[in-house]
């Protein structure tokens, strides 16, 4: 039976719920005994490939890493046909691609034999946002992600596939979003993983300051200025969201018990000051740990009973 966990959006409060649950429990299991996981990654990743591998390990499975010089996603074949041979050997799928409607195709292509698994596309970064949930959770609610209900999280600077992931995660547990960003580089609704679609849940809020985003927060988080496929317009991304950078003053302005996130890799000096990086407040090698505890929820969700 194959699951997928492409977005946030597109998986169920239901389903969310339990890979929340699955992900606290105990670190071995054998879930995935004998079973392989192919990792594929169309660009680079430390946190994403580190936590991928360690939890299908620790679960008896084993993973086979393909960079994109190796399989050449849509270049050396296409990706149904990547897709078609990997699902011959592997249950799992775990992929980082640049497009994300490559998963429609692989899903196609298999006719939904192999589950699977979104490390990150250029809309969405789902198991990040639920490491990102479980870190939340345990700082404020000793765990209990219901308790992000309310809380106050303030995003800032460029809205990215974290940033989309990561609203709609919390809006969904009825926490409130604010996104501070400038012009050109907001949430725009529409398309996958959109957090204007979220119904019912918490209030997301867009705000064109960085000071105005962040009052009276509970949670600050960023992300890189220039994302993994947008390196050619760093210098004006420098010059676009300067008055964006977390910095001490900022976080002045926050709830004064306000933690930061953020999904790391940090561009020091760009995005993050290492005066807030590196601060009691910052939770970023709690995020760094849980992509782990995030990756055994997702994998042992995909492999429960339906
Ligand atoms: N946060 C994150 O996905 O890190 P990597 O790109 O290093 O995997
Ligand atoms: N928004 C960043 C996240 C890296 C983990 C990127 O896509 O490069």
């Amino acid at each position: 039976m194959s699951r997928f966990f492409t977005t946030i959006e597109q998986t169920s409060d239901e389903d969310l719920a339990r890979i929340y649950e699955l992900a606290r429990g105990p670190f071995d299991d054998t879930t995935l005994s004998g079973q392989g996981v192919a990792l594929v990654f169309e660009r680079p990743s430390l946190r994403t490939r580190a936590a991928s591998s360690s939890a299908v390990s620790e679960m008896g499975g084993f993973t086979t890493f393909f960079s994109d010089e190796e399989i050449g996603l849509d270049t050396r074949e296409s990706a149904e046909d990547v897709g078609r041979t990997l699902a011959q050997t592997y249950a799992i799928c775990a992929a980082r691609v640049r497009h994300h409607e490559v998963f429609a195709r692989i899903a196609a292509a298999t006719r939904e034999q192999m589950s699977l698994i979104n490390l990150l596309s250029d809309v969405a970064h789902p198991t990040q946002a639920v490491a990102d949930v479980l870190t939340l959770a345990e700082h404020f609610c000793g765990g209990d992600v219901a308790g992000l209900a309310q809380l106050k999280v303030a995003y800032v600077g460029d809205a990215t596939n974290v940033t989309r992931s990561l609203a709609v995660a919390l809006l969904r547990l009825g926490a409130d979003v604010t996104v501070g960003a400038p012009d050109g580089y907001q949430l725009t609704p529409g398309g996958l993983e959109d957090p204007h679609a979220v119904r019912g849940g918490g209030t997301l809020r867009l705000s064109d300051s960085a000071q105005g985003a962040v009052a009276g927060a509970h949670a600050v988080y960023t992300d890189a200025w220039v994302s993994m496929g947008f390196e050619e317009e760093t210098a004006q991304r420098r010059v676009d969201l300067a008055a964006f950078r977390v910095t001490s003053e900022l976080m002045a302005r926050a709830n004064p018990s306000a933690v930061l996130l953020h999904c790391l890799p940090a561009h020091r000096g760009d995005e993050i000051t290492d005066e807030v990086l590196d601060s009691p407040a910052s939770l970023v090698w709690r995020q760094v740990f849980h992509r782990r505890s995030a990756m055994r929820g997702v994998l042992r969700w995909m492999k429960e009973e339906k």
